[in-house]
């Protein structure tokens, strides 16, 4: 067992390691930590991974570097080096796998979205997923699914920890740190659902998740929603045991409702629609009546994720395309979890 605990490094490092993660979105939100420091959730989410919208990480250990460098972009930036608080969190997480490691060398990370960041389309979990699956193989650590999934939670983006896995995903709140880890609940082939995300704005959020999570409970609705949420996880586990696709989105769209109601009344509040949103939601709602099998759920950001049984997909992406609403549209199938490849990035 002794081999098999994180820090344990099988044989000679090789220093560089590059992995790919998948964004995921949650069909019940991750909304608030009870232990920052650990990054411990107040309750449980599931998500689905998503198969188009990926972070691919390059890490490099080396005393060739006189300090950690820092360099990001994504659909819409090239890759640019960081500084401030962007970089710190990343060093963190660095400083983190280094210790279980055991190297002093300062790293080179460098990091590509193949969609727009901070705009709800959950980038900071493909980020922090690939950014420590690339340490893991960069400094050729041994780590069990189970121990990976608890290390990318300690990087601070909680949702990273679902995206280690593919296919629909249970982030258990747990009692303490070592229990609470992600894990499978039914692989990708299971259930073929699309996620259709409309960008209707690609301007980065004002606030971050990190910032929100701290003013749950500044609003009256706290409480109630832990008690919905809790509900709501038993709805959606039952609606995916029997694939029941009006169970499962009716039980994801109001718990998105109930979500985007705390943040609202949050204090300060926050507001993360935008006219064009609504709209969008307004348009769901007229889909489902036409007799179109869609439900929306949105994270921390304008941009509306649309679920559908895939066979309807097509219809969907004609229609929304038409409205002239939308700057861009991905249509993702349910994805595989983080993977590793030899095409570094540099
Ligand atoms: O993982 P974070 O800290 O970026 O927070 C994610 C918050 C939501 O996207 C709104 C919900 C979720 O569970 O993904």
């Amino acid at each position: 067992m002794a081999n098999n605990k994180i820090g344990n490094r099988s044989e000679e490092p090789a220093l560089k390691g590059t992995a790919v993660a998948p964004s995921n979105i949650a069909l019940s939100k991750y909304w608030g930590k009870r232990n920052d420091e650990l990054t411990l959730p107040l309750n449980d989410s599931i998500s689905m991974t998503l198969s188009e919208v990926k972070t691919v990480t390059t890490v490099e250990f080396s005393n060739k570097y006189q300090e950690d460098v820092v360099a990001i972009g994504d659909s819409s930036s090239p890759i640019t080096q960081v500084e401030g608080s962007k970089k710190k969190r990343v060093v963190k997480q660095l400083n983190r796998l280094r210790k279980a490691g055991e190297t002093n060398f300062p790293a080179k990370v460098v990091s590509k979205n193949n969609f727009p960041m901070g705009t709800g389309i959950a980038s900071s979990a493909s980020a922090f997923s690939a950014l420590t699956a690339a340490c893991i193989q960069a400094l050729n650590l041994k780590a069990s699914p189970q121990e990976q999934s608890i290390l990318t939670r300690l990087a601070g983006s909680g949702s990273a920890t679902r995206s280690v896995f593919g296919g629909f995903v249970l982030w258990h709140a747990a009692d303490n740190s070592d229990e609470s880890y992600a894990e499978q609940l039914y692989s990708p082939d299971y259930w073929d659902l699309s996620d259709v995300i409309l960008v209707v704005s690609e301007e980065e959020k004002k606030h971050s998740s990190l910032f929100g999570h701290s003013l749950i409970k500044t609003s009256p609705f706290f409480k109630a929603r832990l008690e919905f949420v809790r509900k709501t996880n038993e709805q959606l586990l039952a609606a995916l045991e029997n694939k029941d696709f009006k169970a499962l989105g009716e039980a994801l769209e109001r718990e998105m409702f109930v979500f985007h109601s705390t943040a609202m009344t949050s204090q300060p509040s926050l507001l993360y629609w935008s006219p064009k949103t609504i709209e969008v939601l307004k348009q769901v709602r007229q889909l489902r009546q036409g007799g179109l099998e869609v439900y929306a759920t949105l994270d921390a950001g304008p941009n509306v994720h649309l679920i559908t049984p895939t066979g309807q997909a097509e219809k969907l992406v004609s229609y929304v395309k038409n409205l002239k609403l939308v700057n861009k549209i991905y249509h993702c199938r349910i994805g595989e979890g983080v993977r590793y490849t030899n095409q570094h990035l540099f």
